[in-house]
């Protein structure tokens, strides 16, 4: 049976294999799917031994800018991401690296209903998630993509690397001026229940979607806000996950999972 597997630090958490395991039920495809712990400072040589007969592997925290360096190649959106969330092996026994999670947050969003041509969206964070996002997000052509992050400095840095790609800007929480038609929680703040200090104003009353990537079996302390502030809609990072996983899928498969089904039972088993 054809090995897959995540490798992170810690796993034991992951809803990886759960995901792909619905996936390969679903479309009839016989593979093997484990979560593997890598030690923090080895993940290349676990990789390496892996894929000794692995095909596949998904990377998570904190190890996505190591694969990043272990792929023989690169595909143009892991390659700006920085970053590897997705390692295939090919014919010949080189590894290609790609990076998925900017996709499944776009192809969650549309899943919404959302179409991001000519909206104006505020990325909240600066880090890996932030800037895997980033090439995918403006490739959507919105009106303006701000990105706000605690450490001004960093949401700068990423203008400076992508502000050819698009309508980008950089601001700290404090000087953000509203109304966004979309807002995305990219920071970890949601991890430790605590939300950015963000001012009022960013959202119109009754209008406007605020997505977390955060997610969780109650609302996360971002979407509470949101619905407080009177956003229209509000949706957690679930949906991105499974859309991430079901692009790692199709690049190793060859198939493409129906992700509604899998999204729903993960819902229900929260
Ligand atoms: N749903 C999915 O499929 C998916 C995929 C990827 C990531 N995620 C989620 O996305 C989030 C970010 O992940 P990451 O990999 O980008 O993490 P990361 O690289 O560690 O970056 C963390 C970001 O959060 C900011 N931050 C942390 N605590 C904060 C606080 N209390 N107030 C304000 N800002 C704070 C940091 O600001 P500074 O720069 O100032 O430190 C930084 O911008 C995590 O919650 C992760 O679970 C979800």
């Amino acid at each position: 049976m054809d090995r897959y597997a995540v490798f992170g630090n810690p796993i034991g958490h992951s809803k990886s294999p759960q995901i792909h395991r619905l996936f390969a039920g679903q479309t009839g495809q016989a593979l093997g799917y484990e979560p593997l712990l890598a030690p923090l400072d080895g993940f290349a040589g676990a990789a390496r031994a892996f894929f000794v007969d692995g095909r596949g592997a998904n990377v998570t925290v904190p190890f996505k800018e190591d694969a990043f360096r272990l792929a023989d190649e690169l595909t143009p959106r892991a390659r700006r991401a920085g970053a590897v969330n997705t390692l295939m092996k090919r014919e010949d026994g080189t590894l290609l690296g790609d990076n998925t999670d900017g996709a499944g947050l776009v192809r969650d969003l549309r899943q919404a209903g959302l179409d991001l041509a000519g909206l104006r969206i505020l990325l909240l964070g600066a880090g890996g998630a932030v800037r895997g996002v980033l090439e995918p997000l403006l490739a959507e052509r919105p009106a303006a993509l701000v990105i706000a992050n605690r450490s001004e400095d960093k949401a700068r840095q990423l203008v400076d690397e992508f502000a050819e790609l698009g309508p980008l800007s950089a601001c700290g929480f404090a000087a953000l001026q509203g109304p966004f038609d979309l807002i995305v929680n990219g920071t970890s703040a949601s991890l430790a229940g605590e939300l950015p200090p963000l001012p009022t104003g960013l959202i119109q009353p009754g209008r406007g979607f605020c997505y977390d990537m955060m997610y969780g079996r109650e609302a996360t302390p971002f979407c509470h806000w949101a619905q407080q502030q009177g956003t229209a809609r509000t949706r957690d990072g679930l949906g991105m996950l499974v859309e991430q996983a079901a692009e790692s899928f199709q690049l190793w498969r060859g198939v493409r999972p129906d992700t509604a089904s899998v999204l729903a039972e993960l819902r229900r088993q929260l």
